[in-house]
């Protein structure tokens, strides 16, 4: 089934593509906000769409794929691309590339421009903002902003929850690999690895008191600890009776090395942490597994830094004027979202646990907050998509 994109009727008042404007789309996921974007363009601007770009990120190569065929699909854009106004090639441009990358993949692919004073600066002989590259993150160049719209909508797609059979869902019986990208155990065609561990390794490797670490601080979970002891006697305990098995049978302990006595699956992980719940809590409104998960996707993905690392950089490339909405859906995300937003329009944001520095007084705002508080589904749109009932949408206009 398709993802049904979230806010979608919000995003697409807020952002205000203009004629031959650049919207980009950090991630694209089934492509639903990406598509709605230009088909409402071709409404407004005719059938050409105005002449605008919509660039898409996903780190997903199924969700590259999949939004291609969604959106080139519409009929509103076949007819477009079929009367050869709208041209896949150059107007709807999409990368399997993390968004944390953003403004180095923007100047690999040439959309992206080093500012003139700089490129004319003394000492500057490059005149391409394309910058080698530190730990997937782009270094700071000034560039010659392009955007002007872009959109977060950060986590996962349902598709990949209900589809892809990577063990994000603990409602499924599936490895437990809970990776965006490519990994260790299954890189791309071209060797590339996008995460170097998965859940797996997490649950079957890490010690305990990191793996408590995690799921304290991205599951917020105040069973940690308890849960991460049941995680690692149990797979000692799987551990032990493999080897046990190996020895009896004479056989080499490859097994163990591939991980054959460890915990493997999804269920099995949801079972262990069910148990390690007190009785009491096991059986509430919400799974006691969701917030482990939540936690391992958020590690394995890195998600949290990758957002630290994006936003600043979505700011450089925005045009003034430009707008940049990012929709979050759990609390570390919006306070990421919140503190940034916040700070560069010169406001106080009253957090402690500061991600961007925090508040300066003197600060020119660069920015102007759209909404000062964030804005949420409607009852409507909850009833029918659920998994919209946590998302919280935040919007800035650049000065
Ligand atoms: C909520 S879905 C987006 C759904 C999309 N807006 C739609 O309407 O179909 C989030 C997508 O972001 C991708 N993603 C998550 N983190 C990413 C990152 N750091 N870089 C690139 N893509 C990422 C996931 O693979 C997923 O496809």
């Amino acid at each position: 089934m398709r993802h049904k994109p979230v806010l979608l009727q919000e995003i697409l008042e807020n952002l205000n593509l203009p004629k031959g404007g650049v919207y980009i789309d950090c991630n694209l996921g089934d492509g639903g906000h990406t598509q709605a974007v230009i088909e409402a363009a071709i409404e407004a601007y005719g059938p050409d769409a105005g002449g605008i770009t919509a660039i898409g990120f996903d780190l997903d190569k199924d969700a590259i794929e999949r939004a291609t065929a969604n959106i080139t699909s519409s009929p509103k854009v076949t007819e477009a691309i079929a009367n050869g106004s709208f041209n896949p090639d150059t107007q709807l441009r999409l990368f399997r590339k993390n968004f944390r990358t953003l403004k180095d993949t923007l100047s690999k692919e040439g959309i992206l421009k080093a500012n003139q004073d700089d490129a004319d600066g003394p000492g500057d002989t490059n005149s391409d903002a394309s910058v080698a590259d530190t730990n997937g993150v782009t270094p700071v160049t000034s560039v010659a902003p392009v955007a002007d719209a872009i959109l977060f909508d950060l986590g996962i797609s349902s598709y990949e929850i209900d589809e892809s059979g990577r063990g994000f869902s603990f409602q499924k019986d599936e490895p437990l690999s809970m990776t965006f990208g490519t990994s260790k155990r299954a890189p791309s065609v071209d060797g590339e690895i996008d995460h170097q561990f998965t859940a797996y390794d997490i649950v079957n490797t890490w010690q305990e008191e990191n793996i408590a670490d995690i799921i304290y601080a991205y599951g917020e979970d105040k069973y940690s600890r308890r849960i991460a002891k049941a995680i690692v006697d149990e797979r000692e305990a799987r551990k032990k009776a493999v080897a046990y098995e190996s020895r009896d049978k004479n056989k080499p302990n490859e097994d163990i090395e591939a991980g054959i006595g460890g915990i493997r699956t999804t269920s099995e992980l949801a079972e262990i942490i069910k148990k390690a719940y007190p009785a009491f809590a096991r059986f509430g409104k919400t799974n006691p597994a969701t917030r482990t998960f939540q936690a391992l996707r958020i590690a394995v993905n890195d998600e949290l830094r990758a957002l630290q690392d994006a936003l600043p950089q979505a700011l450089e490339v925005l045009k003034p004027g430009g707008r940049l909405a990012v929709i979050t859906f759990h609390s570390l995300e919006d306070r990421i979202v919140k503190q940034f937003f916040k700070e560069k329009a010169g406001e106080e944001h009253g957090e402690e646990d500061l991600v961007y520095g925090g508040f300066k007084p003197n600060q020119e705002p660069e920015v102007r907050l759209i909404n000062k508080k964030p804005i949420a589904p409607g009852e409507k749109e909850v009833k029918e998509n659920p998994r919209s009932r946590s998302s919280k949408l935040r919007i800035i206009e650049k000065l």
